[in-house]
């Protein structure tokens, strides 16, 4: 078991607030959370903004690419989402605008590049800058699931804290292969994943987070398996059932 399992914040406080929103973040903090995930991509001036889609239809009133719009046309576009008629206008954050809010607190920040679907040439340098100017980077985790892309921030800042991300079903022998080719973190999809990888992850002293964790049974098998995180859209039911243990 681990007493200290981290709790991160899923694009924020997602399960009740706008995903991805200054909004979710602060609701986050205020839900007594270790960190927050988050996803970054490019404006199409080459600005960092946190978006999880690579286009805006789905979440936001705009339609088309995160990258076709410039960060002063995106600055009128609603990330208010399903919850908009609750809470009414939510801007898309800039990264920028997130270190210097994640500046005046503790929380740890799990950076998402999103670079798979896309791949934005300059995103790895730009983030990694901002994180060099804020002086966050020893509350932060990089991840993604271009491998490529999370290792390459290394070349920024070579001690940068990097977690290799995949989906459900994971990678057989995580352990090896994240310590074989320089990951200090294992961030699996929980589904397929076992006791035994998770073992393996630590015996190769790799630290595991596992996402996205909404149901109390999967929250117990991965504290009573020692993982070290688990990333929710309910940072406060994980936090209070965490304290209860
Ligand atoms: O980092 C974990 C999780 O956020 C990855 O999936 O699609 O929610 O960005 P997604
Ligand atoms: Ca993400």
């Amino acid at each position: 078991m681990n007493k200290t399992m981290k709790i991160f914040a899923h694009r924020g406080f997602s399960g009740r607030y706008p995903q991805n929103t200054m909004l979710a973040f602060q609701k986050a903090l205020e839900s007594g959370c270790d960190g927050i995930e988050l996803d970054v991509q490019l404006t199409k001036d080459g600005e960092v903004v946190i978006i999880h889609d690579e286009y805006l239809d789905d979440l936001t009133d705009f339609t088309g690419n995160v990258r076709d719009y410039t960060l002063g046309e995106l600055k009128s576009c609603n990330a208010g989402g399903k919850w908009q008629e609750v809470y009414g206008f939510q801007p898309i954050p800039t990264f920028e605008e997130y270190c210097e809010w994640a500046s005046g607190n503790s929380l740890i920040t799990n950076v998402e590049i999103k670079s798979s679907v896309y791949y934005y040439e300059e995103l790895e340098k730009k983030t990694m800058e901002l994180i060099g100017r804020f002086g966050l980077k020893e509350r932060i985790i990089i991840s993604s699931f271009n491998h490529l892309s999370a290792l390459s921030c290394k070349d920024f800042m070579p001690d940068m804290k990097t977690g290799a991300l995949v989906g459900n079903g994971g990678i057989a022998n995580a352990g090896y292969y994240c310590k074989k080719f320089g990951f200090e973190c294992y961030h699996p999809g929980v589904e397929g994943l076992t006791k035994e990888e998770v073992e393996l992850c630590h015996k190769n002293g790799i630290e595991v987070n596992v996402w996205t964790i909404n149901n109390m049974d999967d929250l117990e098998n991965l504290y009573e398996w020692g993982c070290d995180g688990v990333i929710t859209n309910y940072p406060d039911v994980c936090k209070s059932w965490l304290k209860a243990k």
